[in-house]
């Protein structure tokens, strides 16, 4: 089976991360190109990883026949459009967290991928995340019983780029940009079922002269059956990436701490290169990660993708899936509006983006008329 091609547009944090990703499985697919606007950044990241072409407009590269497949690692505010053009230029897409902003381009996209018959193929690593992956195949076998209780959190000290503070690109704040995984999280683990109600408790804590965002945010899913999920996140925890969960069943529990779980305790007076994502200080005591892609599950999602771009497998995260993850954002930011429990289906329509039922409770209340 040849190796699917990959064009990434965007070349900053997420865009390493996915060429890193390529390189560790490089049977399955290589990056072939690469696109970003700011100048001199695409052509010192395609020579940086020996890249054969680097663009500076995005639609140049759309146009590349060598590019199978497209990954999109830009702010959130433009997963849409380019998206949809990618589509229209009959190539498959793999789009980052979040899908978009609106259910209305959710819809867009879903819809240009399925007219163009190409792949719309939705970044959720956490569905790959050994760690992860072994806890749900262990409930799956009935090792809990009945799951009635799912728990995942992720928290850190806030973005390294600055759109992701400003609202009007990112949509909201540390429940937009970590809450989806968590969200992603307990709807796969749970088998995927219907969302029955949400209920959000937001507050910016921390970071108020820098965001209109929330820097912390506990969201509770209700699922169809009665099983709940609880979302942790926050932009205000220094000291590194946290990234865990907690499973419980009647007949049992499990618990998973991605990074710190996975990490050497540490102890240096002189300090060193990196230890884990978001840490400030490698001096004193720290919890250095390994394998930090790999217990993540990057590669083994880019593997997922570009198998079934090769109609080797059947995606497991999909259009459909961010459309999920998005509903449950719009629910959660418009019940911290509303200061009440959210029910699903709740697909408000002309809402720019998800934290404005939050900011502008008015909105959230004539979105449930
Ligand atoms: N799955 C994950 O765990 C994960 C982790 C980090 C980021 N992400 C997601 O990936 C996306 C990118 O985040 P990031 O951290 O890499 O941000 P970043 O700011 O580090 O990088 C964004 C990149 O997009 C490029 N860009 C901006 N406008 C563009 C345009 N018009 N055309 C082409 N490129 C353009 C920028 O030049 C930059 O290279 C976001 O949606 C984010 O939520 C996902």
């Amino acid at each position: 089976m040849s190796k699917v091609h990959i064009g990434i547009i965007g070349s900053r944090f997420q865009a390493e991360c996915v060429e890193a990703s390529a390189r560790m499985v490089p049977d399955e697919a290589e990056v072939v190109a690469v696109a970003s606007p700011s100048p001199g950044h695409a052509e010192a990241f395609a020579w940086h990883y020996e890249i054969a072409r680097a663009y500076a407009d995005y639609r140049e590269l759309l146009r590349d026949p060598a590019v199978e497949m497209i990954w999109v690692t830009t702010p959130n505010d433009l997963h849409a459009r380019i998206t949809i053009e990618a589509a229209e230029a009959g190539k498959h897409v793999v789009c980052e967290k979040p899908l978009c902003l609106t259910i209305e381009e959710a819809d867009a996209m879903i819809d240009a991928c399925k007219r163009a018959g190409v792949l719309l193929l939705y970044a959720e690593e956490l569905f790959f995340a050994p760690k992860y992956v072994k806890a749900k195949q262990m409930a799956d076998e009935g090792a809990f019983g009945r799951v009635h209780l799912v728990k995942q959190g992720e928290k850190h000290s806030g973005p390294h780029a600055d759109w992701f503070w400003d609202v009007e690109r990112s949509g909201g704040g540390a429940l937009m940009d970590l809450g989806c995984h968590g969200i992603a999280f307990c709807w796969w683990f749970l088998g995927k079922p219907a969302v029955a109600s949400v209920y959000a408790q937001l507050s910016t804590q921390v970071h108020g002269a820098r965001t209109r965002g929330d820097d912390e945010a506990i969201t509770i899913i209700e699922f169809e059956g009665g099983a709940i999920g609880v979302v942790e996140n926050s932009w205000n925890r220094p000291g590194g990436m946290d990234d865990s969960i907690e499973v419980f069943g009647a007949k049992g529990q499990t618990y998973a701490d991605m990074l710190m779980g996975n990490a050497l305790p540490t102890y240096s007076e002189v300090g060193f290169g990196y230890a884990v994502e978001k840490a400030s200080t490698t001096k004193g005591w720290t919890f250095p990660v390994f394998e930090e892609h790999w217990n993540y599950g990057f590669p083994q999602e880019l593997r997922h993708f570009a198998r079934c771009v090769r109609g080797r497998e059947t995606p497991i995260s999909d259009g459909e899936t961010g459309r999920v993850v998005l509903e449950v954002l719009y629910a959660a930011y418009a019940s911290a509006g509303l200061g009440r429990k959210v029910a699903l289906p709740f697909r408000p329509r002309g809402i720019a983006k998800p934290i404005d039922l939050w900011r502008i409770p008015r909105l959230a209340a004539d979105a449930q008329r």
